[in-house]
């Protein structure tokens, strides 16, 4: 396969908008670079998909977006993290070029967490896809075999997000449920990870029912610095990365409604283009 060679932006996936908190984390610590966006939102939610359908449209995206011209490609979806990430780094890059990248949003975030608990007691809220995948309990285990992982699905979470419901009296309902669920599962939980990237846009609400005492751990932050941490430690990756500080934005939807909805997210106007996966 002849992929393009010359220097190209960082690319970032996501099933829709979701991954807009990944990349406004991102370039708020790393503006030099450029940056190619693509929202399936055409075939989002990713979150209630099977293992195999994930892997199938993140495996088309990944490498549409290396035809574009990404070396690097951000999973920056919890989702397609959980259920494509390894098997694309295993099975496809090799084949496709061994010199690019694709790296997810849940290892960075697992990290961190043996510095931010001291209960040792972590909860996670995501997709139904992200939680049965159990990848943050997997990946944390790993890394810090002392932390005791609880996690909920959250499922109509997503939606109140992208329908701009998330500051309405009826999203109280589900954020307090849902965090009460949690914490009743474990009421030791002193850190609460938000993985999935949509959760963020819900930050006033689940300050609001959580427990005071219980930090929460958005990954806009820890994804941009475990990313500039990599480039650092990659300079023939870093030198392969466009340095115009430009953003590209594509969609396999209407871009006249992901223009509307990227503003929840981004609070700027973007130009957006179509086009088609699969
Ligand atoms: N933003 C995705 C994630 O982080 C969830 C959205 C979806 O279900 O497609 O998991």
């Amino acid at each position: 396969m002849t992929l393009p060679q010359n220097p190209g932006p960082i690319g970032i996936f996501d099933s829709g908008y979701g991954g807009l908190t990944i990349l406004h984390g991102i370039r708020q610590r790393l503006h030099q670079y450029n940056y190619m966006y693509l929202g399936d939102n055409a075939r989002a939610p990713y979150g209630p998909r099977s293992f195999d359908v994930v892997y199938e449209f993140t495996r088309q995206a990944v490498l549409r977006l290396f035809e574009m011209g990404c070396h690097l490609v951000i999973l920056g979806c919890n989702t397609a993290s959980a259920k494509a990430l390894r098997t694309i780094q295993q099975h496809d890059l090799p084949q496709w070029d061994a010199h690019r990248r694709v790296l997810g949003v849940i290892r960075p975030t697992a990290e961190i967490i043996g510095e931010l608990t001291h209960s040792r007691h972590v909860g996670v809220l995501a997709t139904e896809g992200t939680i049965k995948s159990e990848s943050y309990n997997m990946e944390i285990q790993k890394l810090y075999p002392d932390v005791f992982v609880s996690g909920v699905a959250c499922p109509f979470w997503v939606p109140l997000v992208e329908y701009n419901e998330a500051d309405s009296p009826g999203a109280d309902y589900f954020v307090e449920k849902r965090i009460n669920q949690i914490m009743a599962l474990d009421p030791a939980i002193d850190t609460l990870i938000l993985g999935c990237t949509h959760y963020p846009l819900l930050m006033p609400k689940i300050q609001k029912y959580l427990p005071q005492g219980v930090q929460v751990v958005s990954q806009g932050e820890y994804v941009a610095n475990s990313l500039a941490d990599y480039l650092q430690r990659h300079p023939e990756m870093e030198q392969r990365c466009a340095k115009d500080g430009q953003v590209h934005y594509l969609t396999t939807e209407n871009p006249d409604k992901f223009k509307e909805s990227a503003q929840i997210f981004l609070h700027e106007p973007v130009q957006v283009d179509n086009i088609t996966l699969g």
